[in-house]
């Protein structure tokens, strides 16, 4: 049996959002309690895109900021950035040669990122679910909060540390690793009424980092008055709120803001309609407007705290970097033997 442990990352790519911080985030804090917990600012994956260096190097520590700000305790767990543990990109080349093209072939999130100009894209776009794969099992990690959008990656994952385990059968036995299994198939945790937040401006759209309307996200640094601004030019249709859910159905946008209020609030969408439904549009986001400056404001100030403070943040980087390489060296160690290095 494996030790139960959690692991997660979220790309410093900056304009932090509401999106990363319910699907995520927020989840990320909940685990803390029941798990020993391993939160990665994934800077390696952020490069598979053009980032501005400077821009990058602010963004990093933006991220570990939030997540500290969010509850996030990096003494009892463990925050750091990828980069600075360099077993992520060893063990990754290993995953590029247990994985199989027509695999990658199938993500659909490579698909959507590179566009149309496919043949334009970085090599490392491509193998980022190897990387991915490489993040979570050189710490051998049994739990992986993350948004629905990574769920097809994370089943990638579980194929890759089959495919290791099948492979090296034999080796992993030699090893000492009595049962044949060497990597556990990594769970997702998926949990909450806003696993998928999608964009304000168009309820057909996930929320996200690289959307070039500000409008259609709630950034974690926004300030109140530009939260209030965004939640009321939200798109939402002429209709008053239904009473059940199920009245939300083709209603993307509705169905949106009723999802988020209810992950706010920490209730359910049920629950916000026995409340707001069969009200106007404009009082439910006037009492989403309260609701999202008082949960999200104090986050995002201690974030802006936090970041001025740059000397704190990277004493936690370097310290969580030296913690996290300590226990993925020693799954290296295992990996060069089985592997024959
Ligand atoms: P992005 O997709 O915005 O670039 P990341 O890839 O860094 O963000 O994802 C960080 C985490 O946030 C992942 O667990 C991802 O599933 C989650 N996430 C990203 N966008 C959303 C969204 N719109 N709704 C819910 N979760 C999301
Ligand atoms: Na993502």
């Amino acid at each position: 049996a494996f030790k139960e442990l959690v692991f997660s990352g979220v790309q410093p790519t900056g304009n932090l959002h509401l999106g990363n911080y319910l699907g995520a985030i927020v989840n990320f804090v909940k685990l803390q309690s029941r798990y020993e917990c391993i939160y990665c600012v994934v800077d390696m994956h952020a490069i598979t895109v053009w980032q501005e260096p400077a821009e990058l190097r602010k963004s990093i520590r933006e991220v570990a900021a939030a997540f500290i700000a969010a509850g996030i305790d990096p003494k009892a767990h463990i925050v750091f950035n990828q980069s600075q543990v360099p077993e992520h990109a060893e063990l990754a080349w290993v995953f590029n040669c247990v994985a199989r093209l027509g695999w990658m072939n199938r993500m659909t999130q490579f698909k959507e990122k590179a566009g149309k100009d496919r043949e334009n894209a970085s090599l490392g776009l491509y193998a980022y679910p190897s990387l991915m794969a490489a993040d979570i099992l050189v710490y051998r990690a049994t739990h992986v909060p993350i948004g629905e959008d990574q769920k097809q990656h994370l089943e990638l994952t579980r194929d890759i540390a089959q495919k290791f385990n099948n492979d090296f059968k034999a080796q992993i036995e030699t090893a000492g690793f009595a049962d044949g299994l060497f990597f556990p198939m990594a769970e997702p945790v998926i949990t909450g009424p806003a696993t998928r937040v999608m964009s304000l401006r168009d309820g057909t759209k996930k929320m996200s980092k690289s959307d070039p309307s500000d409008y259609s996200r709630i950034n974690l640094a926004d300030d109140a008055d530009t939260i209030a601004q965004k939640i009321k030019k939200a798109k939402t249709d002429p209709e008053p709120l239904p009473s059940e859910e199920k009245g939300l159905e083709g209603r993307p946008e509705a169905d949106n803001l009723v999802g988020i209020y209810a992950a706010l609030a920490g209730s359910t969408p049920a629950q916000v309609l026995s409340e707001y439904g069969g009200g106007q549009f404009s009082t439910f986001k006037g009492a989403l407007i309260d609701l999202a400056v008082d949960k999200l404001g104090p986050v995002g100030a201690e974030m802006k705290r936090l970041t001025s403070d740059v000397t704190y943040i990277d004493g936690i980087l370097a310290d969580g970097s030296a913690r996290a390489r300590a226990l993925a060296s020693e799954t290296m160690r295992h990996v060069k033997q089985i592997v024959g290095f």
